[in-house]
């Protein structure tokens, strides 16, 4: 099984940026954490990251045929991109989403996830562990 893990604009400074809501392991931390965690429950994962909405339109649509699902935590694209939730309706592949702070008790604006309404589930507020219970819950549904 092969699962795609994708991680939109500011996400790379992760460690940097805001630790506060954001934690201080560092993205590299992050990535290790995840590809230990995948190769120990025995799935195969490729981690992406960009700060461009198109980027992340282009990997999602080079997904379909070569994945089995998608974990995405698209950061602030989760509330402005159309584009992005079309792009996983159109490969409809069984996606999580995950964001890493819980978006329902910061601003307002952070309350809606376009992403979201093309995810059959949503891990928010679990810290970066939510990224293993995404692909954990993708690995259970696809064996
Ligand atoms: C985030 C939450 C978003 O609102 C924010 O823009 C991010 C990160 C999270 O993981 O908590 O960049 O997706």
């Amino acid at each position: 099984m092969k699962l795609l893990v994708i991680n939109g604009p500011n996400l790379n400074m992760l460690g940097i940026r805001e630790p506060d809501i954001y934690g201080r392991e560092t993205y590299k931390d992050i990535c290790l954490k995840i590809k230990t965690y995948a190769e120990n429950i025995g799935v195969e994962v490729e981690i992406y990251q960009s700060n461009h909405e198109g980027d992340l339109v282009d990997k999602i649509q080079a997904a379909y045929g070569a994945f089995d699902g998608i974990v995405i935590n698209p950061a602030a694209y989760t509330h402005t991109s159309v584009a992005i939730l079309d792009a996983l309706k159109a490969v409809s592949l069984p996606a999580v989403e995950v964001h890493i702070s819980d978006v329902n008790v910061r601003e307002p604006f952070r309350r809606i996830s376009y992403a979201g309404m093309a995810c059959e589930k949503s891990v928010i507020g679990k810290g970066t562990d939510g990224y293993l219970l995404a692909i954990q819950y993708l690995a259970d549904k696809l064996k």
